[in-house]
C-alpha cells in the first residue's frame, strides 16, 4: 500500500521544519536562495506576464515558505497577500519578516475549503509543484478560489533527480512535477484541472543571471526556472 497523502505532507512539513532556520539565506545557494542582484529580473520576467504587481489587491502564495518570495510580491505593490505552507517553522521566519501579511499553517495538501470560492485575484507559487503529491487536487482548489479574471501562476523549475539528492531516494518517483524536464507537464496539469493556459515560458532574465553565476563558479548547472500562467476563462 502506498503511504497516505496526509502522512506524506507531515514528513514533508518536519524536513522543512528542520530547514527553516538556514532556507536561501546563503546567498550563493541559488537553488533556493533569491539574490539581491535577481530581484529585478524576477520582477521584470514577472511583470511581462502578469502586469502590474499593483492591480492585485488580494494574493494567495501557496508554499510561502520563509517568504523569501512572498517578500518581493510585497515590494512590488501587491496588497491583501496570504502565505500558507505546511512548515509552521517556515512560516514562522515569513511572519517576522512580514508582520503585516497574514501566513496560515495547512496540514493537508488541497484542502477546498480552506478559503471562500472566489477570494483571490492572483495564487502564485515558487518552487511548490515540484513538491506536490496530487497537483491536479490541488489545482482543481486554486480554481474555486480564484476570482473571475484572476490569474494563476506557477513558477518552479527544470529539476534533475539529482536535486533531490538529500531527501528520500523515492521521493521522486512519487511526486510528478519532481523532476520534469520541461514546462509542458505543469501546462498540461492545469489544462487537466479545467484551467486556461495562458502563458509558459522561460524566465530569461533570471535564468540569464543564474547562468552568468554559474559561470563564475557554482559547481553545476544552474536551474533553469520557468513561469507558467493560467486562468479559469477562455479569452485574453
Ligand atoms: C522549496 S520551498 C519554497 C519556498 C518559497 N516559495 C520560496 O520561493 O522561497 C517549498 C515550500 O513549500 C512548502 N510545501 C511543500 N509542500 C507543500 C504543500 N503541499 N502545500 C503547501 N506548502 C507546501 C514547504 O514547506 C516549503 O516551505
Amino acid at each position: 500500500m502506498t503511504e497516505s497523502s496526509d502522512s506524506q505532507v507531515k514528513k514533508d512539513a518536519k524536513h522543512f521544519d528542520e530547514r527553516a532556520a538556514s532556507y536561501g539565506r546563503d546567498p550563493n545557494d541559488l537553488l533556493n536562495a533569491i539574490p539581491n542582484e535577481v530581484e529585478q529580473s524576477y520582477r521584470d520576467d514577472l511583470r511581462e506576464v502578469l502586469g502590474e504587481f499593483t492591480e492585485y489587491k488580494s494574493v494567495l502564495e501557496v508554499g510561502a515558505g520563509t517568504g523569501l518570495f512572498t517578500r518581493l510580491l510585497d515590494v512590488w505593490g501587491c496588497k491583501g497577500i496570504v502565505g500558507i505552507d505546511i512548515s509552521g517553522r517556515m512560516l514562522d521566519v515569513a511572519r517576522a519578516k512580514l508582520p503585516h501579511c497574514s501566513f496560515r499553517q495547512v496540514t493537508k495538501e488541497a484542502e477546498p475549503h480552506l478559503f471562500p470560492p472566489a477570494t483571490f485575484d492572483l495564487i502564485i507559487s515558487r518552487q511548490l509543484v515540484c513538491h506536490l503529491i496530487d497537483p491536479i487536487a490541488v489545482f482543481e482548489c486554486w480554481k474555486t478560489w480564484l476570482k473571475p479574471g484572476g490569474r494563476i501562476a506557477v513558477i518552479d523549475g527544470l529539476w534533475t533527480r539529482k536535486d533531490w539528492r538529500g531527501r528520500s531516494g523515492a521521493l521522486v518517483d512519487e511526486r510528478p512535477l519532481s523532476c520534469t524536464q520541461t514546462k509542458a507537464t505543469v501546462s498540461y496539469l492545469l489544462e487537466r484541472s479545467d484551467l486556461v493556459v495562458k502563458h509558459r515560458g522561460y524566465l530569461e532574465r533570471v535564468n540569464r543571471f543564474a547562468k552568468e553565476r554559474f559561470d563564475i563558479g557554482q559547481p553545476r548547472e544552474p536551474i533553469y526556472r520557468y513561469v507558467v500562467v493560467a486562468s479559469a476563462e477562455i479569452g485574453p
